[in-house]
């Protein structure tokens, strides 16, 4: 595999970053994750605009213009033959030379990776025939959840509880309401209407939440954004989750219970085509 390290392309064993690196000893960097469908990047312009976001609201420099960023994924897809799979990206605060919790200065360059996964068939992911199960647990997670850092250890704990439960993920609960999954935005039907979460920064903004959103109002869905509880989702006639890696994806138990029948419903299957056949 091919990636991409502080403007150079090489094989993944080539690139070496620096022990002192910011982002390995205080996770201090944000990424962002774009779905290749087709050979195509997936709405990419939303995640750069986030990432600009992230990087403003941790103070640092984003070190490429839009069609910089544009021309290095494309680079990568293409040199890594990706047809269908993710670009992931990752822009941390470099290496100062030592290990300080204050930031170091404008001297200190970030340290920009990039790498390709390659995932055939993407969008025609069997799960989302069947559906994913969820648990809940607890959102321990830091108050500034809308900046996409690579402090993803929570996270990581989540999907590991998922897993010895047996399920596919878990959704974060705080003071008796969803936030958010793992790795996604989280939703509830009832009859028409979507149920999410409002945007705070509470969860992560998500760039398929947006879309997704915008697609439901122009099919003449109801969207209402606000809080709901693990008892309204398990009462609910369906549940989702959606992120760029996952597109929408039926969500059909919850805590052990069946949500609306058990399979997916009407309204998620109709936004995943949606979503797809627009994006791609
Ligand atoms: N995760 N919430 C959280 C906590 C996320 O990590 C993500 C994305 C989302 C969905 O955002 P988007 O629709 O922009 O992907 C919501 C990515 C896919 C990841 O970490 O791999």
């Amino acid at each position: 595999r091919t990636v991409y390290l502080n403007g150079d392309y090489l094989p993944e064993t080539e690139a070496r970053v620096s022990v002192f690196d910011r982002g390995f000893l205080m996770a201090d960097g944000v990424y962002e994750v774009t779905s290749v469908l087709d050979g195509k990047l997936i709405d990419f312009a939303g995640h750069c605009v986030r990432l600009a976001r992230s990087l403003s609201e941790l103070e640092m420099k984003n070190p490429h213009s839009d069609a910089e960023w544009l021309a290095i994924h494309r680079e990568l897809v293409a040199r890594n033959g990706i047809v269908d799979g993710m670009v992931y990206l990752q822009v941390t605060r470099g290496n100062p030379g030592d290990r300080d919790f204050a930031y170091p200065g404008p001297e200190t360059e970030p340290t920009v990776v990039l790498f390709t996964q390659s995932k055939p068939g993407l969008a025609e992911n069997p799960a989302a025939k069947t559906g994913w199960k969820v648990i809940s647990i607890p959102d321990i997670r830091w108050g500034r959840r809308d900046i996409k850092t690579v402090q993803l250890l929570y996270p990581s704990m989540g999907k590991m509880a998922a897993k010895k439960a047996g399920v596919d993920d878990s959704w974060f609960v705080e003071e008796g309401v969803v936030t958010e999954g793992t790795s996604n935005n989280a939703y509830i039907v009832k009859g028409n209407k979507i149920i999410t979460r409002q945007l705070s920064n509470d969860i992560l903004h998500g760039i398929t939440r947006a879309a997704v959103l915008r697609f439901a109002v122009e099919a003449q869905m109801e969207v209402e954004e606000r809080p709901f509880t693990i008892a309204e989702a398990q009462g609910a006639d369906e549940a989702f989750i959606t992120s760029a890696s996952a597109f929408v994806m039926p969500v059909v138990e919850v805590d052990g219970k069946a949500v609306g029948a058990g399979k997916p419903g009407a309204v998620v299957t109709r936004l995943r085509e949606i979503y797809l056949d627009e994006m791609r």
